[in-house]
């Protein structure tokens, strides 16, 4: 049987994964599964692994879940390693989220100025992870979902030694889910060729049943007047034309880029009237921790639905499952370019489909990426890089930097004026700083 360690176990979304895991045991027996957090979020595990426990007893699969406080022992000869932790919590990201909007910038938990911090609080801390993983698992797969998932797996690339990594979004899976629902049709006669990086991926080519339809899907996309999107990105409609000259299926968070205007007033309208995304979830997560203390429920409830991470458990069991049986199928994840998309460095990473093998992603090559894109893609990809090493050195010229260039700040000043108030704010989840 297999080992797992889940690091931020207390995560609202744990449900997901074990069911996730229940649904795949024969393909996939998990024995032991080892749910992580810390001191903050014990009360948070307990209330969740509980869940967890009962719907494996519901399920009657032989799989134990354990909960820790304690890392070391969670790692210690684990085969993989999933991360779903928070740095700071969802104050932080209120934070993120809120600060930006007093300078007229976009207020996001992974694009702009909100990306940046999410990043330089996470990457010291999954760098301690991996100095751990080292120690205690060495050849183990860590499958990261801790955002900005990008970013994450660049500076793992760039900071680290460890290469069994895997960076995963359930964006991609929600682009597929979203064309079949356009189409009505089921989701497995769907194939998008995806690339570009995390929540900042294109559907390149879309396919039914091998026949490519690109084009009528973004004629029904435009008429219908919905966009697809995900539960925490306001769904405002593609201008037709704009889209249909792309010729590309963009991601929800491409709203940011392509129509930042409108997503920052519509920000600042929320932000009044109902409070930020983070301030909406943490209403949202006391609710569904009461619904998970119910020692009657024994299911992931539907209520989960309402966050924005749908498809989670899909995409990292089908990762895991993919790479324990070698099964050679294609799934979008984030890996080395390793020359993929000719746009973008070797040696860094990219969000690309990929076939999954037991020695990991092997990236499908796309070629350049289509002009009208290529520069925005590469834009990003720098602003990553960046940051990542701001996250590392703690220097603050190159986090300026980082700041700087990203597309969604429109000054130097600003971008100054940003980063001084929200290094303030965070200090004491930035001690690089
Ligand atoms: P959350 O606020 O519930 O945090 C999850 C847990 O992490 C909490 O219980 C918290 O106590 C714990 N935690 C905080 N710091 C930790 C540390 N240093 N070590 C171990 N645990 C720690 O968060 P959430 O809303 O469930 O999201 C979790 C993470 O997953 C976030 O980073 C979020 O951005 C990300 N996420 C990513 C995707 C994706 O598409 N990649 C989808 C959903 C969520
Ligand atoms: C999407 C993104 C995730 C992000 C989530 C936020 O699913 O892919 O990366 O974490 O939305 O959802 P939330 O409910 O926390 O706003
Ligand atoms: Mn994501």
């Amino acid at each position: 049987g297999l080992k797992i360690a889940t690091i931020g176990g207390g995560s609202s979304y744990t449900p997901e994964l074990i069911e996730g895991f229940i649904k795949r045991y024969d393909t996939l027996p998990v024995r032991e599964l080892w749910l992580v957090d810390i001191p903050a979020g014990k009360e948070k595990l307990n209330i969740v692994g509980n869940l967890a426990k009962r719907m494996v007893k519901e399920a009657g699969v032989p799989m134990e879940i354990h909960l820790t406080l304690d890392r070391e022992e969670a790692l210690k000869d684990a085969d993989y390693v999933t991360t779903q932790f928070r740095v700071g919590l969802l104050d932080a990201r209120a934070k993120d989220e809120k600060i930006p909007l007093k300078y007229d910038v976009i207020g996001q938990e992974t694009n702009g100025p909100g990306g940046l911090f999410k990043g330089l609080r996470t990457i010291p801390v999954i760098l301690d992870i991996i100095a751990d993983m080292e120690r205690l698992c060495p050849e183990a797969w860590l499958i990261n979902f801790t955002n900005p998932a990008g970013m994450v797996t660049e500076a793992i690339y760039r900071h680290s030694n460890w290469r069994k990594v895997v960076g995963l979004c359930n964006v991609p899976v929600g682009m597929k889910m979203g064309v079949a629902k356009a189409l009505d049709v089921k989701p497995e006669r769907v194939h998008v060729d995806f690339a570009g990086l995390n929540h900042m991926v294109f559907g390149l080519d879309i396919y039914l049943d091998g026949e490519c339809i690109t084009e009528e899907v973004i004629e029904k996309i435009t008429s219908e007047g919905s966009s697809m999107t995900m539960k925490n990105i306001v769904d405002l409609g593609w201008e037709p034309d704009f889209l249909k000259a792309l010729k590309l299926l963009p991601c929800p968070y491409h709203r940011y880029y392509y129509k930042t205007a409108d997503m920052l007033a519509e920000e600042k309208k929320d932000a009044e009237e109902k409070g930020t995304r983070a301030e909406v979830v943490q209403k949202l997560e006391r609710e569904l921790f009461e619904l998970y203390k119910d020692v009657n429920l024994n299911k992931k409830p539907e209520q989960l639905e309402k966050r924005g991470g749908a498809y989670y458990s899909d995409a990292a069991c089908n990762l895991i499952e993919s790479i324990h049986n070698d099964r050679g199928d294609v799934q979008p994840v984030n890996t080395l370019n390793k020359g993929a998309i000719a746009s973008i460095p070797d040696d860094s990473a990219v969000e690309v489909n990929c076939m999954i093998t037991k020695s990991g992603p092997k990236p499908v090559a796309v070629g350049d990426l289509p002009v009208p894109v290529r520069g925005l893609v590469q834009q990003i990809k720098s602003f990553e890089r960046v940051a990542a090493e701001a996250a590392v050195t703690g220097n603050y010229q190159t986090a300026l930097l980082a700041m700087t260039i990203n597309p969604l700040v429109p000054s130097d000043i600003i971008a100054r004026q940003i980063l001084d108030e929200m290094l303030e704010a965070h200090k004491e989840y930035l001690p690089q700083f």
